[in-house]
């Protein structure tokens, strides 16, 4: 459930108008509701109270600094994978204790950063990653904890490109290299190995792919007589784009609770998508209609720069209007598309949507994740202004970008 619903023919985030946002900030805009975020989090920690896991929101998914502040202020850990998501973390004042690093390029000085700080783990992706880990903690006089990142070889229906447990993907180590890793765990004297870590894939709908990544790696850990004391089951749990019908956080629960009991580790979990995908919405401003040969195109102001799910990865976000027009229910199907000059830029194809004119908008559902966070500069547009809705208030939680930000860092020389 999200808080992103019709009052009469107005849509509202909570308590607000999303029009009277727009008004006021401008569009292409990011809307977030507060509430949701926080019900989708406290969701996944009911399901989970069982098993008193570490949840870590995985950062990727939405940066936004304010949204990382009400998530761990609620509790929340973070899943980070760079020194940039380091020095967010750092900006919302994470308790260290509740912060894993995954990433299979992390670099020595993301490292030693991350070693200052004093995270609890980094998810080690290959041998020669463990080696670079456990000398920087050498040079610096520390022991930190690891855990492996197993790529359990287990197959997902999901998209191709986030798709990460298979065995041709570049995640993680495979089983015989765990094996190698955790039979000369003695040569790593500053680096601990505490823990096994999986992530599978993203937008994953049922609980089946889980339990068997879950069981195979948890196999290993017993049959090579493996001591550990966490098991980090990744992210990944899918959410409703359009008629997608995923298992909630309960069922999933169900589903993976009593083999974990049974292994009697601690569990780490690391959603992105499920909390922050429906919390979000890109709402965007009709320039113009035109029709080419039999197609009808809706021109708007924002372009697979802002949102590039749906280019990427032919990613189905639904797409409403922000005012639903009075009176007349004609509708008509359209094209949404971009400015940005490529064929890929569209956000929706064949939508059946109300005849909207210019200067109305639209809300693309469902871009609370991998949404902003994948948007660029691309065709040299200023990105975005994010708001956060906070019950019947607003703040502008990210400016809209100026040229100028365009330019910072460039020098003119010929
Ligand atoms: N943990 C690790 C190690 C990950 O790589 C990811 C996502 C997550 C947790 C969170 O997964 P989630 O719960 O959000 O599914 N850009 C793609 C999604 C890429 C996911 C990358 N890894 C998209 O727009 O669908």
């Amino acid at each position: 459930m999200h808080r992103f619903k019709y009052k009469g023919r107005s849509l509202y985030c909570e308590n607000v108008r999303v029009a009277r946002i727009a008004k006021e900030v401008g569009t292409p805009l990011y809307i977030y509701s507060r509430n949701t975020l926080l019900d989708h989090y406290r969701k996944i920690e009911k399901a989970l109270k069982g098993l008193s896991p570490l949840i870590c929101f995985s950062v990727k998914s939405n940066s936004n600094l304010s949204v990382l502040k009400t998530l761990v202020k609620a509790g929340a850990g973070l899943d980070i994978v760079s020194g940039g998501e380091l020095y967010r973390a750092k900006l919302v004042k994470t308790p260290p204790e509740r912060i894993v690093y995954a990433g299979v390029g992390k670099k020595r000085d993301e490292i030693m950063d991350a070693i200052r700080y004093g995270i609890l783990f980094f998810n080690i992706e290959s041998q020669e990653e463990l080696e670079l880990v456990n000398q920087c903690a050498r040079g610096m006089k520390k022991t930190v904890n690891v855990a492996i990142r197993i790529n359990p070889d287990v197959d997902v229906s999901t998209h191709a490109y986030i798709t990460t447990g298979m065995g041709q993907t570049k995640f993680g180590v495979d089983f015989k290299t765990a094996k190698n890793i955790f039979r000369s765990s003695w040569k790593y004297r500053n680096a601990n190995i505490k823990g096994v870590h999986i992530h599978i894939g993203s937008q994953i709908l049922s609980a089946r792919p889980f339990r068997h990544a879950i069981k195979k790696v948890l196999g290993f850990v017993d049959e090579n007589k493996i001591s550990i004391e966490y098991l980090n089951v990744g992210g990944g749990l899918g959410i409703v784009y359009s008629f997608e019908k995923p298992q909630t956080a309960a069922s999933f629960a169900r589903k993976i609770a009593p083999i974990i009991k049974r292994s009697k580790l601690k569990l780490i979990f690391e959603p992105g998508r499920f909390i922050s995908g429906n919390s979000g919405i890109m709402v965007t401003k009709v320039l113009y209609r035109k029709k080419n040969g039999r197609k009808n195109f809706i021109i708007v102001d924002s372009g697979m720069n802002d949102l590039i799910r749906p280019s990427l990865y032919r990613a189905y976000h639904t797409i409403l209007p922000v005012t639903k027009p009075a009176g007349s229910l004609k509708k008509a199907k359209f094209d949404i598309v971009g400015p940005i000059c490529e064929s890929s830029d569209f956000l929706g194809k064949d939508r059946v949507l109300p005849v909207l004119k210019k200067g109305d908008l639209f809300a693309v559902m469902g871009a609370g994740a991998y949404s902003f966070a994948m948007s660029s500069n691309y065709n040299s547009r200023p990105r975005a202004a994010e708001v956060l809705v906070d019950g019947t208030r607003f703040a502008v939680v990210r400016k809209r970008e100026a040229y100028k930000d365009l330019v910072r860092g460039e020098s003119v020389r010929a």
